[in-house]
């Protein structure tokens, strides 16, 4: 597998297309993302006091899309493969691409928001779970968990590691917790284009994958469920949804490999980086 990894070397004003090779970008693709990522995180912020009881999710997805625009960015989402939405909004057993509709959130719920502003061309692309009111103390250990487990795998990102090594990370910090990893969904290359090479999994083992070099830039955006890993999609061509009906939570950072170890450009620049945010 890795004998066919091949990697390029793109200045922001190559042009960029989905090739299958991974993108080792430089400087000015660093800044690009980290504005891009930067705006991302800050929506999410802006979030928090309007994750309430009785908001619905399109209302949440409004503000993400007024937020969005009125930085000079273009929701990612919108248009996306025919998706219409400029957030996706996944709640309690609802895996991931949750559509904002006109159905409130109730107390008790734990809610992924899921936002990719492109900015300059650059996709920040990053999600944090919100608890709406009080929730079960189960439901909030699936949610800190969940958020270890993409900071374990963050903490594998460097030169010479693999990719293996941050998903075997993040596999055995969920699974020492019983829960299960889902594996229909995984993190991916980004930058000017949404989803690019690589496939960032969230289960593996270590030193195997691609090897992590400078100028790589990718998410990591492990789904983790309390129950089986196993999904399943909805009539509408997007939910994804537990199998056995078990909570599910999630995370998402978009990252760049540097000489040193990472970048993290989806950081909370209020401090609102997992819940609680009181
Ligand atoms: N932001 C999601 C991701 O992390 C992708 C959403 S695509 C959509 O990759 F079309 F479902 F919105
Ligand atoms: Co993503
Ligand atoms: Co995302």
């Amino acid at each position: 597998m890795d004998g066919m990894t091949s990697y390029v070397t793109v200045t922001a004003d190559d042009v960029i297309e989905r090739d299958g090779a991974i993108k080792l970008y430089d400087a000015a693709g660093f800044a690009g993302m980290h504005k891009a990522g930067q705006l991302a995180a800050r929506i999410l912020d802006a979030l928090v006091p309007h994750v309430v009881p009785g908001v619905t999710t399109e209302a949440l997805d409004d503000i993400v899309r007024r937020m969005t625009l009125d930085a000079g960015g273009v929701p990612g989402t919108l248009g996306y493969r025919g998706y219409t939405k400029s957030c996706c909004i996944s709640i309690n057993h609802v895996v991931c691409h949750g559509i904002p509709q006109a159905k409130p959130l109730k107390d008790g719920d734990i809610v992924n928001i899921d936002v990719t502003p492109v900015l300059d061309g650059w996709h920040g692309d990053t999600s944090r779970m919100y608890l709406v009111g009080d929730v079960a103390l189960k439901a909030k250990r699936l949610v800190e968990v969940t958020y270890e487990c993409l900071m374990l795998g963050i903490a594998q990102a460097r030169p010479g590691n693999r990719l293996g090594d941050i998903s075997h990370a993040i596999q055995t910090h969920a699974e020492k917790h019983r829960y299960g990893v889902v594996r229909d969904f995984c993190g991916h290359g980004v930058g000017r284009v949404f989803h690019d090479a690589p496939e960032v999994v969230h289960i593996g083992k270590p030193g195997t994958g691609p090897e992590l070099k400078p100028g790589m830039i990718f998410t990591i955006e492990p789904m983790i469920n309390i129950g089986r890993p196993d999904v399943k999609m909805l009539d509408d061509g997007w939910t994804a949804v537990t199998r056995d009906r078990s909570l599910s939570a999630q995370f998402e950072h978009s990252i760049g490999i540097t000489e040193t170890g990472c970048d993290i450009f989806t950081t909370s620049p209020a401090g609102l980086d997992k819940p609680p945010y009181a």
